[in-house]
C-alpha cells in the first residue's frame, strides 16, 4: 500500500509512454498521490490532458512556467515527493542525468533532487545495448539510481530483444519496495530456498523440480525491506540474492543443521521443496550395472525441518511460514498440513504440471492462517514475494 506517498513521476518520450498511463492508476488504486511531469518529447506520445485526467491534478511540462515557480518552484516539486519514478526512461534522459544536463523541468528535476530515484528503461534493443548507454547506466547505478526493467521481449520497432519497459505492476512492485524499505530493520529471517539433492551414490542422487525462484524472491523482498536475511539454498536454478547471507546446501539434513544453526530469528519461511525420503544406505562407490539384477532402493524418511522449527519449545521464531505444493485438492491438504506441521501460515499452491507454476515465473497462492484462506491472484513470483514480505513486516513489526 502506498497511501500518503508521493509519486513524482517523470514520463520520457517513447512509445511505452502509454504504459505510463496504466502506471498512474495502479499507483493511485494503491491510495498514492501522483504528480505527473512531461517532457517536451512524451506529448508526442501521450496527451498532458490523460495524465493529468489520470492523475487527478495539474502536469507539470515547463520549466520557464511562471505560474509553476510561483505556486511550486521546480526544486521544491522534486523534494516533495517520497521517490521519483522515470518511466518510460529513454536513452536522452539517462544521457542526461548522467552527463550533468540540465535543459528542461524533467532533467532540472532530477538534477536537483536529493529523492532516490528509480527509472524503468525503454528503448530499442540496440541503443539499450550502445556503449554511451552502458556507461551512462553503469554511472547513474553506482550513484544510487534504482532500476526496474527493460524487459526481453519483442519491441515496438519491430526488433526483439532487451529493452521494453517493465510492465505498470513490475514498477509498482519495485515502487513499493523501495518506499517499504526498512520496515524489517532489525528483525532476522531466515529462508529456505530450492530442491534438496538426497544422494544415491558418489554420482547419483534424487531431486526434484524446484527452481527455488520463489525462496529467491521471497528472501530479496525480506532483504530490501531491511531484515537481514540468512539464505539456506538447495542446488537451486536461479542465482541468489544480493545483500543476504547465503549458506548452500545439498541434502535435507544439511538443511536442516543450516537452519538450526541460524537460529534464533524473528521469521522463518520455509520455501524449499525438501525431499521426503533420502536412500536408506547411500553407497560410498558408483553402484556398477549387474546384468539380470536390478538396484533396489530402500528409503527412511528425511527430518521435516518446517514441523521441527514450528514445534520448538524455547526460542521458537514469532512467525513460521510455510509452503504447501499440492496438485489436488489444495485448500483442504494445505490446512490440514498446517495443523499437522504447526506453522503459523501456510502459503499453499498448485503444482499440477498444467499449471506450469513449479519451474515456472509465475505462482498462484492461497495464503492460509489463523483468519482462513485467502486468494491471491495468478501474478509473478517476485509480486507474491513482495505481497507476503508486505505481510509478514505488518505481522512482526
Ligand atoms: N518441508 C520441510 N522439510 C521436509 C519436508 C517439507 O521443511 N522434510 C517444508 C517445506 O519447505 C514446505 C512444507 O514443509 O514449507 C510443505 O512441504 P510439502 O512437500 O508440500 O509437504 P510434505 O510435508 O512433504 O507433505 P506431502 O509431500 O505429503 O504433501
Amino acid at each position: 500500500m502506498l497511501s500518503g506517498k508521493t509519486i513524482l513521476l517523470i514520463i520520457g518520450g517513447g512509445i511505452a509512454a502509454y504504459k505510463s498511463l496504466e502506471l498512474i492508476r495502479r499507483l493511485k488504486e494503491r491510495g498514492a498521490a501522483v504528480v505527473p511531469v512531461m517532457t517536451g518529447a512524451a506529448g508526442e506520445f501521450v496527451t498532458p490532458l490523460s495524465v493529468s485526467a489520470l492523475a487527478g491534478g495539474k502536469v507539470y511540462t515547463d520549466l520557464f512556467d511562471l505560474t509553476d515557480e510561483a505556486e511550486m518552484g521546480h526544486i521544491q516539486l522534486s523534494r516533495a515527493a517520497d521517490l521519483i519514478v522515470v518511466a518510460p526512461a529513454t536513452a536522452d534522459l539517462i544521457g542526461k542525468v548522467a552527463n550533468g544536463l540540465a535543459g528542461d523541468l524533467a532533467s532540472t528535476l532530477l538534477m536537483a533532487t536529493d529523492t532516490e530515484v528509480l527509472m524503468a528503461p525503454a528503448m530499442n534493443v540496440r541503443m539499450w545495448e550502445h556503449y554511451a548507454v552502458q556507461r551512462n547506466l553503469a554511472w547513474l547505478r553506482d550513484n544510487g539510481v534504482r532500476f526496474v526493467g527493460p524487459n526481453e521481449g519483442d519491441m515496438a520497432c519491430g526488433e526483439y530483444g532487451p529493452g521494453r519497459m517493465a510492465e505498470p505492476m513490475e514498477i509498482v512492485a519495485a515502487v513499493e519496495a523501495r518506499l517499504a524499505r526498512g520496515v524489517l530493520s532489525g528483525k532476522r529471517a531466515i529462508v529456505t530456498s530450492g530442491p534438496t539433492h538426497e544422494p544415491i551414490d558418489p554420482v547419483r542422487y534424487i531431486a526434484n523440480r524446484s527452481s527455488g525462484a520463489q525462496g529467491t524472491a521471497i528472501a530479496r523482498a525480506l532483504a530490501a525491506r531491511g531484515a537481514e536475511v540468512v539464505f539456506v539454498t538447495g542446488p537451486a536454478d536461479v542465482a541468489p540474492p544480493e545483500g543476504v547471507e547465503v549458506v548452500k546446501v545439498q541434502s535435507a539434513r544439511q538443511m536442516l543443521a543450516a537452519v538450526e544453526a541460524a537460529l534464533p530469528a524473528d521469521v522463518a519461511v520455509m520455501a524449499a521443496a525438501v525431499a521426503d525420503w533420502r536412500v536408506k544406505s547411500e553407497s560410498g562407490s558408483k553402484i556398477k550395472k549387474v546384468k539380470g539384477a536390478l538396484p533396489v532402493l530402500e528409503f527412511e524418511e528425511n527430518p521435516d525441518i518446517l514441523a521441527q522449527v514450528s514445534q520448538m519449545t524455547e526460542g521458537r521464531p514469532g512467525l513460521v511460514v510455510g509452503f504447501a505444493a499440492e496438485t489436488d485438492d489444495v485448500v483442504a491438504h494445505a490446512t490440514a498440513k498446517r495443523a499437522r506441521k504447526g506453522c503459523d501460515w501456510i502459503v499453499a499452491n498448485d503444482v499440477s504440471p498444467e499449471t506450469g507454476i513449479m519451474g515456472g515465473t509465475e505462482n498462484a497462492v492461497v495464503l492460509i492462517s489463523d483468519a482462513g484462506a485467502e486468494d491471491w491472484p495468478r501474478m509473478g513470483k517476485q509480486d507474491v514475494a513482495e505481497r507476503l514480505a508486505d505481510r509478514i513486516a505488518a505481522a512482526v513489526s
